[in-house]
């Protein structure tokens, strides 16, 4: 937060000079009084309060170091060149050019975004507010045994990856912050307020630092967030702002390729462990992959990640069908129901994954029932200065 934004000008006074000293008058400025900072994060409490952890057998640490020839070959090449790569400037007003014509293309980029909608902002804001939070992600990934940044800058190919992964990622939320704040159609303010208590919260998707785990959940996370911006892309293409379209859709083939990365590192972990992968899957399955941005708050609403999660799913930005048809995916791309070999345990994880699509469809069509008999009800964002969506 802006020192700036306690600072009461009414209570800006200079000090009375004294009549009888030639001294400058030293001037007395008086902030507002900064709310106490509490130690407790305020945002509403992690729903799992004992997490399992470093649940990867020393074995298998090996098992991943065993690895690390294969990750240089096969998985670096998903990353590409920073020169190759393109930057949250490419879609933005250029500052460099003469005044006129930068305050032309901002004009510009607000006479495009004026035709979308209050609750598209919602979504997009929500998007934008989880791609911020990626110092989490990156702490999750480097909580992972056997495949961690030891150093800082390990030579080692996982540590490679996911620093480059990260630095890639980084471009995303800093593209979607510039262009809404551009807009002009959101509280900046309540948004940042709301990125703030979000990396001090962290998450909680349940990956026990096992890196089976963890790569289970960010092969499913990746292509939950390809669907979702592939979608704002296209929202935004049907609203009238083709440039939001196109930078929609460039972060969305960023996701698309990252998924490809980790996905063909769980195809690895099926080849040379089918068993452990497969009781991994079903394990992250039977945990539901939580939101990255589950413990959002912006010091207001307490069901915020719940009624932005509301607003996505009516838009069809991201719905239970979308979890359901990612895991169907995820199920043909392994191979799943292929997989031979298998102890017991191995066997009914298998039977579990392979038959879980169609029950999350019928719980879907449940829910949509009860939503359809529930009253409408209106829910304010402070994202857009408090107006009201009904829900
Ligand atoms: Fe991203
Ligand atoms: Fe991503």
């Amino acid at each position: 937060m802006q020192a700036s934004h306690f600072l009461d000008t009414k209570t800006l006074a200079w000090g009375h000079p004294s009549t009888h000293h030639r001294i400058r008058p030293i001037p007395t400025i008086r902030f507002r009084p900064i709310p106490p900072v509490s130690a407790v994060a305020t945002s509403p409490a992690p729903p799992l309060t004992r997490q399992k952890m470093h649940s990867l057998p020393p074995e298998k640490v090996e098992l991943f170091k065993s690895l690390e020839g294969w990750a240089s070959q096969s998985v670096l090449p998903f990353l590409k060149p920073v020169e190759e790569c393109w930057q949250p400037s490419t879609f933005l007003p250029h500052p460099s050019l003469p005044k006129e014509e930068f305050l032309d293309q901002v004009r510009a980029l607000r006479e495009r975004t004026d035709g979308l909608p209050d609750e598209y902002f919602v979504v997009l804001v929500g998007d934008m507010i989880t791609e911020e939070a990626l110092p989490t992600y990156q702490s999750m990934i480097n909580g992972l045994d056997g495949v961690r940044d030891e150093t800082g800058a390990s030579s080692s190919p996982w540590a490679r990856w996911t620093r480059a992964w990260t630095a890639e990622e980084n471009r995303h939320g800093d593209l979607l912050k510039t262009y809404l704040y551009l807009s002009g159609r959101v509280d900046m303010l309540m948004i940042e307020r709301t990125v703030q208590y979000l990396i001090g919260a962290g998450m909680e998707p349940g990956t026990e630092n096992n890196p089976y785990l963890g790569f289970v959940y960010t092969s499913f996370q990746e292509r939950a967030t390809f669907i979702s911006h592939g979608n704002t892309a296209r929202l935004a293409k049907n609203g009238g702002d083709p440039m939001l379209a196109r930078i929609c859709g460039t972060i969305a083939s960023d996701e698309r390729r990252h998924e490809l990365a980790y996905s063909k590192i769980v195809e690895k972990l099926l080849e040379v462990d089918p068993n452990g992968a497969m009781v991994a899957i079903a394990d992250m399955m039977r945990k539901k992959i939580t939101m990255p941005a589950h413990l959002m708050y912006d010091g207001e609403d307490p069901k915020l990640f719940e009624h932005f999660a509301a607003v996505a799913q009516r838009l069809g930005v991201y719905t239970v069908h979308d979890y359901a048809d990612i895991l169907e995916f995820l199920i043909v791309r392994w191979s799943l129901e292929k997989v031979e070999g298998l102890t017991g345990e191995g066997n009914s994880a298998q039977d579990f994954v392979c038959g879980l699509a169609p029950r999350i469809r019928k719980l879907e069509e449940r829910a949509n029932e009860r939503a359809r008999k529930m009253e409408p009800h209106g829910v304010k964002f402070s994202w857009i200065f408090n107006k009201e969506l009904v829900l």
